[in-house]
């Protein structure tokens, strides 16, 4: 099932990685959007391929990307982040990914997350398991948060929120932490390097490839109340064993 949509996805991310490095390892505008974040010639170039190549290919599909919006109406709807993790582009930093999901009734069933300089591309389709490079990965076993590895995009994000209290609390007791952010974190835990990782808030081309690979690695990934995650919403991915736990932690006073 959605072996022609994979292989599409594969395809996309190959040309993408290509058009990201090229610009990486060169010079490249960054301008800042209204909402204060920047934005890249990259990110553009990038977007703009994904949506040409979809209309051409499956025409009736509708699409959502960061920089272009969402357009068309349909069951089937393309999520494009062309960039994620704009800043660490800019700046110089490996830590970079091109996010495609495949959503079917707002569902993501499909995603590819390519990060082409670390090397790292990881994919999984609903019911198919999930891989990097080819290689199928899954979370951890971990089942205490004294021996789990958590990670966070930053300490800035959360510190002074409503959850800031209760999240200090577990990575005062895990046994590690970390600020690895953007897709990285989330990709770490379905892989089995890390075992927790949240972020306050995310729009739904930042977590909809990710959820398909951490589910189909075994894990899990809801908002910080348990709900399922919505755009601007907190995201919460674990490796499955520690999420009710940790969900407990997170529960606000009435
Ligand atoms: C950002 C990353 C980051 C999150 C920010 C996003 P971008 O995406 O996903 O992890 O904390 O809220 O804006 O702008 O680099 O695509
Ligand atoms: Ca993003
Ligand atoms: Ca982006």
């Amino acid at each position: 099932m959605l072996e022609e949509e994979l292989a599409f996805a594969n395809e996309l991310a190959d040309e993408a990685s290509r058009i990201g490095l090229s610009f990486f390892r060169g010079s490249f505008d960054v301008r800042t959007k209204a909402d204060e974040t920047p934005v890249t010639e990259a990110d553009l170039a990038i977007e703009a391929m994904v949506r040409s190549a979809i209309r051409e290919r499956f025409p009736d599909d509708a699409v959502l990307g960061e920089e272009g919006g969402a357009k068309g109406e349909a069951t089937r709807r393309w999520i494009v982040d062309p960039i994620d993790g704009t800043k660490n582009f800019a700046d110089g930093i490996q830590v970079w990914a091109t996010l495609i999901a495949l959503a079917v009734d707002g569902r993501p069933v499909l995603g590819v997350v390519d990060a082409p300089a670390l090397g790292e591309r990881y994919e999984a389709v609903r019911g198919q398991g999930a891989r990097m490079n080819g290689e199928p990965i899954h979370v951890s076993r971990t089942e205490r948060i004294g021996r789990a590895s958590i990670l966070h995009a930053g300490l800035s994000d959360w510190l002074d929120g409503e959850h800031g209290a209760p999240l200090l609390g577990v990575l005062r007791e895990g046994r590690r932490n970390r600020a690895f952010g953007d897709f990285w974190g989330h990709m770490l835990v379905a892989r089995g390097s890390a075992d927790v990782c949240f972020e306050p808030e995310l729009a739904t081309w930042d977590w909809a490839a990710l959820e398909v690979v951490v589910e189909e690695a075994g894990g899990r990934m809801t908002q910080f109340d348990g709900s399922a995650l919505a755009h601007g919403g907190s995201v919460l991915t674990s490796n499955g064993a520690l999420h009710d736990e940790l969900l407990a932690r997170l529960r606000l006073p009435r």
